[in-house]
């Protein structure tokens, strides 16, 4: 099959968050499996171009008043064509985040069908995500399909609800198919008026890694490669490095990592007590976050300043995006903490496992289907034939946190119960972990049965 996705980020060279990894990994995925997928993205200004190989220009067309170039080139080995037109609305510096963010990618959506019109593809699939690509449904299913572009299935996944609900039920109206990207999570948003008259062509599958892109073992960011066979070596090295590089005291005390955009759905009060608990317990905290609401993003620099100086050894808050900095602190910490309000699959938690880090989270959405408390979740796990593999909490205030943080025991019971090694076990580390806590990398849709 042909598959092409449409969609405006895509790891590692246009990443805000999950969806960009998403795209990259199930674009691998599904062509490991034997299938053609090429990807239009939009040509930001602001694009990491070192990542993409052989990128040329390809041909330009007009439309749109206005004339588009195609560029071509290969990321992490999937085909993409990048679109910019002339008229520099992808040359604003940035991804999101500006008052025509709505009028720019509908652009993008209506300009990547044109594109693959006068390209002449003919593609079996068209993939789109969120509300930004959304359009793409209606478009596809209104005009070009009646313009001779194919015969395409169109498949719409939602990453997040929380935007453009809007765009979301338009394209929730017209898809073939409509995924989220976990199961609880596609049953907390059923009763949404945009999902609920759809429900019988709506799947939850919950989200992979893409275990080569996410691999302890050949990772350019960590001082030490690690296996099963090493990860105690490898962490600690990661851990030192981590240390040295950020000014903490290098010290065994369990460190807490904390990777995340620092928006209200993420738990913003729970991550702050957990550093304060966390520092009241001596361990050490590392949080590399952003937050695109420059009062949430003031806040964190005020308690970083003062928490810098109260605790300077113990504590580092790196307020910014810094890929090749995430890897270090999936490597060096002991535990991630995703204390997420609501989180549709949330991906920091599987980077954990993969990188032989425990992660904590709150039960919710993606974050209860992928990590099973190593106290509550046994049988849980283990009607899925698994095993526990993580600590989670209810609830939505610092009780939860408390009682996670305090239950310190477990975590020897983690280690010596092996879920750590078997989070790297193999070369193959990460399938294994998917595979072994019920989330294989992708599962299939049964498409062609509900027509
Ligand atoms: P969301 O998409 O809601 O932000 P996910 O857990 O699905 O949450 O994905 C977040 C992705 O973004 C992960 O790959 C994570 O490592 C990365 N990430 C989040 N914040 C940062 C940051 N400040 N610096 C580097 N990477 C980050
Ligand atoms: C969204 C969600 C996150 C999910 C990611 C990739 O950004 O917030 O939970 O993991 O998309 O699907």
């Amino acid at each position: 099959m042909h598959i092409v996705h449409i969609a405006v980020e895509m790891a590692p060279i246009a990443k805000v968050g999950g969806l960009g990894d998403v795209v990259t990994s199930l674009s691998r995925a599904v062509q490991d499996l034997g299938h053609t997928v090429d990807v239009v993205l939009p040509k930001y200004d602001c694009m990491n171009l070192s990542n993409v190989k052989d990128l040329h220009h390809r041909n330009s067309f007009a439309w749109g008043e206005t004339e588009i170039s195609v560029w071509f080139g290969k990321v992490e080995g999937l085909p993409v064509y990048f679109l910019e037109p002339k008229n520099g609305m992808f040359s604003v510096g940035c991804i999101y985040g500006r008052s025509d963010d709505g009028h720019r990618f509908g652009f993008f959506c209506h300009a990547a069908l044109e594109f693959l019109l006068q390209s002449g593809f003919r593609p079996d699939i068209l993939h789109c995500h969120d509300w930004s690509s959304a359009p793409v449904a209606w478009l596809f299913k209104e005009h070009y399909i009646y313009y001779g572009l194919s015969n395409a299935r169109v498949i719409f996944t939602i990453h997040n609800l929380e935007f453009g609900v809007h765009n979301i039920g338009r394209a929730m109206t017209y898809a073939d198919k409509a995924t989220t990207v976990s199961q609880t999570y596609s049953r907390e948003v059923a009763g949404n008026p945009a999902i609920s008259p759809h429900l019988h062509k709506f799947h939850g599958i919950v989200n992979g890694i893409d275990p080569d892109i996410w691999d302890p073992y050949n990772d350019q960011f960590i001082p030490v490669p690690y296996t099963p066979e090493n990860v105690v070596e490898g962490k600690k090295a990661a851990k030192e490095a981590l240390q040295q590089r950020l000014g903490l005291k290098t010290s065994d005390h369990p460190l807490v990592g904390i990777i995340t955009r620092l928006t209200v759905q993420k738990g913003i009060h729970l991550i702050k007590h957990a550093v304060w608990r966390t520092l009241e317990h001596n361990g050490q905290v590392v949080l590399l976050g952003s937050a695109p609401d420059s009062r949430i993003q003031n806040d964190f620099a005020n308690m970083a300043s003062e928490l810098h100086s109260s605790h300077g050894d113990q504590v580092r808050f790196c307020l910014t995006y810094n890929e090749p900095l995430s890897h270090l602190i999936y490597a060096g910490a002991d535990f991630i903490l995703v204390p997420s309000l609501f989180e549709p699959c949330g991906l920091t938690q599987l980077i954990a496992m993969r990188y032989g880090s425990i992660p904590v989270v709150r039960r919710t959405g993606g974050l209860y289907d992928t990590v099973f408390d190593v106290d509550n979740d046994r049988e849980r796990a283990q009607a899925q034939g698994l095993e526990p593999n993580g600590f989670s909490f209810d609830g939505a205030d610092s009780a939860g946190v408390d009682d996670v943080l305090n239950r310190h025991s477990n975590i020897c019971l983690v280690r010596q119960t092996g879920m750590v090694l078997l989070a790297v076990q193999a070369r193959d580390g990460a399938r294994l972990v998917l595979e072994s806590t019920g989330f294989g990398l992708y599962g299939t849709l049964p498409f062609g049965t509900e027509q």
